[in-house]
């Protein structure tokens, strides 16, 4: 009788076991805002990742089907679902590990910085669950303005007495992932094989490739450099043909980024990936560039190493843009 489906049970039927309280070995991982167009399949690829051995589905729509859904897939992963706020909670408590795709997207002909207002209360309040429920978890942050909402969540987690700068990523995998396809094409390589570092922030001229810094060690045209960046930088536009933003490749960037994080968790070595981070690789407060990725979350940020005319050029425009951004992220908190 599907009416006795309670969704914390997960199931009818099922004999209490380990598995059925998450087994014991594997990371604990919330997703907030799972039932939207990044949160579904973010979900499912989650729920196939063998790092995850709890995973908790937060919506306040649709969870209790999306979790449904997912649940069916018979890989190791325990999923639960929780719908609305007074759900936050045990949504929350004991992850290590909290992806956040919340939030409305862009519709065409808005910028990032259109969606501030829903967006940055919405993950204000998110962070204020994190404070309460899991202080001490990794925070993946993907609701846009990315460049205002990590400091939104900064600012939230100082009140509150719990900032712990190595926990909090915004997450600019998407651009790296952009960035390695775009050049792959350019080079006529794999693009498994190429290694874009991308820097700065997540919108527009804040997002700054390091084309002189790609791996493998190769070299670009004027004309391919200004097709590249701005390709980079725009690439949002391409999504979906301009009608709504992207989420399956988002998706898919932002769990290579969780599973590195996850793989730092689990003390592997050497996991590096870029991220916008609380950062001192230039004047501002928060800044994206390669960082080191182990147990306590951010171990080390890298210099952003030496760049051409063009990048520096670029890099002044970036951080023009971005200290407003970040700025006004900071007062939606402060004001
Ligand atoms: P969507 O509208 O399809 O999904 C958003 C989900 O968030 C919905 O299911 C909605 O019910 C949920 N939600 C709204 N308020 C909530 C709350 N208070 N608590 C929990 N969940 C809540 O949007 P989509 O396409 O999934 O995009 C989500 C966000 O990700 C947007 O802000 C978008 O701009 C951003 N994004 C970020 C990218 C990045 O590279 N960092 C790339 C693409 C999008």
């Amino acid at each position: 009788n599907p009416s006795n489906y309670t969704m914390e049970q997960g199931t009818v039927l099922g004999r209490i076991n380990c598995r059925s309280k998450g087994g014991a070995s594997g990371f604990k991982v919330a997703i907030l805002g799972a039932a939207g167009g990044i949160g579904q399949p973010l979900a499912m690829l989650m729920k196939m990742n063998p790092l995850v051995s709890v995973l908790h589905l937060y919506d306040v729509v649709n969870a209790p089907g999306v979790t449904a859904d997912i649940s069916h897939m018979d890989t190791g992963a325990v999923v639960r679902g929780f719908l609305g706020p007074r759900q936050l909670e045990n949504a929350l408590t004991g992850m290590d590990l909290v992806i956040i795709p919340a939030g409305v997207p862009r519709k065409p002909g808005m910028t990032r910085d259109d969606l501030f207002n829903i967006n940055a209360g919405i993950v204000k309040t998110l962070c204020e669950g994190i404070v309460e429920c899991c202080p001490g978890a990794i925070v993946n942050l993907i609701s846009n303005p990315v460049n205002s909402t990590a400091p939104i969540a900064a600012e939230v987690f100082k009140k509150a007495g719990t900032f712990d700068p190595k926990k909090l990523m915004g997450v600019t995998m998407l651009d790296v992932v952009r960035a390695n396809t775009f050049v792959a094409e350019v080079l006529g390589l794999d693009p498994r094989e190429v290694n874009v570092p991308v820097v700065g922030g997540h919108a527009g001229v804040t997002i700054l490739p390091l084309l002189s810094q790609v791996k493998p060690q190769c070299s670009f045209t004027p004309e391919e450099i200004g097709y590249l960046t701005a390709r980079i930088q725009n690439g949002g536009t391409e999504a979906k043909a301009g009608s709504g933003s992207a989420t399956l490749s988002m998706a898919y960037a932002a769990v290579k980024f969780a599973d590195a994080c996850l793989r730092g968790l689990r003390g592997d070595a050497g996991i590096v990936e870029c991220a916008f981070v609380a950062s001192q690789v230039t004047e501002l407060p928060f800044f994206a560039s390669k960082v080191r990725l182990g147990r306590t979350g951010v171990e080390e940020i890298y210099p952003l190493g030496s760049l051409n005319e063009y990048e520096r050029a670029g890099l002044e425009k970036a951080k023009k843009e971005l200290a407003a951004s970040i700025q006004k992220g900071v007062s939606f908190i402060r004001k």
